[in-house]
């Protein structure tokens, strides 16, 4: 049941959701969530590839797959059409273009306003260029994006999240060093890290789609837990017992000289969270998700899949 008073929302017709980046991690966590309250929600599940195996999956869990690329408006002005609300996730790492990331987030606001939705969720972030004085491309453009959406006139409620645990099962898994050793590749030195499980994020959002007036116009955060590289490190060796987990003080500046395809946007968001001295709304994250879980208990439940990624020798750093 949504945290939401029954009043703001007309019991009898379910309100329909079109939800962007459905096939993928975050809005998968936003359609599952909403398709557990069939009586309240329709999802309308956005993907490129509706014969993939994950948008599939969702139809056979109760989506309805439309086929729309955020480049292309018509298809976009399609699948939202007769809908009344949307989540909207915006991607920047395919083409890691902050520009393009801009345009298609612009896109899909026009034609929500244009096809009359009456409540738009948006996956935005602060703008780290002006806190820190350099590019964070994936950030800066999610940023510019809220900006448009503030200004054209339509319900919105915008939501910022923190580092995904589920990041220690692909790019950020702790990286071997030597044989049973491994470090955790976070650059925030001794600064504590707020964080989230990204499936935790789904029923936080499906409560906002409950009571869309009142979160309307509202810049909310999210948060399951706030730690050290050396308390996670503490975490590790509590769940995986037969490895030892090294916290070096690694600096977002240590970050940049690894390299790799991202890692100046990557180094750039570490060193905000470090400077900016943000903290994520846990308090707000547990009244709509009660559920939620610390790193300790989610670590504790995924122990086995962050163990099997730490054998892949593939890693960023
Ligand atoms: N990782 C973190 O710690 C973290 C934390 C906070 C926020 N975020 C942000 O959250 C967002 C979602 O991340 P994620 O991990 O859920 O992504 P993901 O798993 O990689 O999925 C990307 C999704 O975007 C869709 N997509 C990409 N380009 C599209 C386009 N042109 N038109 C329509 N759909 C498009 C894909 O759909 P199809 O391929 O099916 O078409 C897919 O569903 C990203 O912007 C990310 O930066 C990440």
């Amino acid at each position: 049941m949504g945290c939401g008073s029954s009043k703001e929302f007309p019991d009898d017709e379910p309100r329909t959701v079109v939800v962007f980046g459905a096939t993928g991690l975050l809005g998968g966590a936003v359609a599952r969530a909403l398709l557990e309250d069939p009586l309240r929600f329709r999802v309308r599940a956005v993907t490129r590839r509706p014969s993939s195996e994950k948008a599939r999956k969702l139809a056979e869990e109760g989506a309805v797959i439309v086929t729309a690329n955020q480049n292309d408006i018509a298809s976009l002005e399609k699948a939202l059409e007769g809908a009344d609300a949307m989540f909207l996730t915006t991607h920047y790492w395919e083409d890691k273009n902050k520009e393009k990331e801009i345009v298609r987030g612009l896109n899909a606001i026009d034609a929500a306003v244009h096809k009359g939705l009456t409540h738009i969720v948006f996956n935005g972030s602060e703008n780290v260029r002006k806190v820190i004085g350099k590019d964070c491309g994936h950030l800066d453009s999610k940023a510019a994006i809220e900006e448009y959406l503030s200004e054209v006139g339509v319900n919105y409620t915008i939501i910022r999240l923190p580092f995904w645990y589920e990041n220690f099962c692909t790019i950020f898994r702790p990286h071997k060093v030597k044989h049973g050793v491994y470090a955790i590749p976070i650059p925030m030195g001794d600064v504590p890290l707020d964080m989230i499980s990204v499936k935790d994020v789904g029923q936080c959002i499906m409560n906002l789609f409950y009571r869309p007036r009142y979160y309307s116009r509202k810049t909310l955060s999210f948060g399951g837990d706030r730690l050290t590289t050396e308390q996670m490190a503490r975490v590790f060796s509590k769940y995986i017992y037969n490895k030892k987990f090294l916290h070096p003080a690694l600096r977002p500046k240590d970050f940049e000289a690894f390299n790799f395809p991202g890692s100046q946007e990557l180094a750039a968001m570490f060193e905000f969270y470090q400077k900016s001295q943000l903290v994520r709304d846990v308090k707000l994250t547990k009244r709509l998700n009660p559920e939620y879980k610390t790193f300790d208990k989610w670590l504790d439940e995924e122990a086995e899949n962050v163990e099997n990624a730490m054998k892949e020798q593939d890693t960023i750093v």
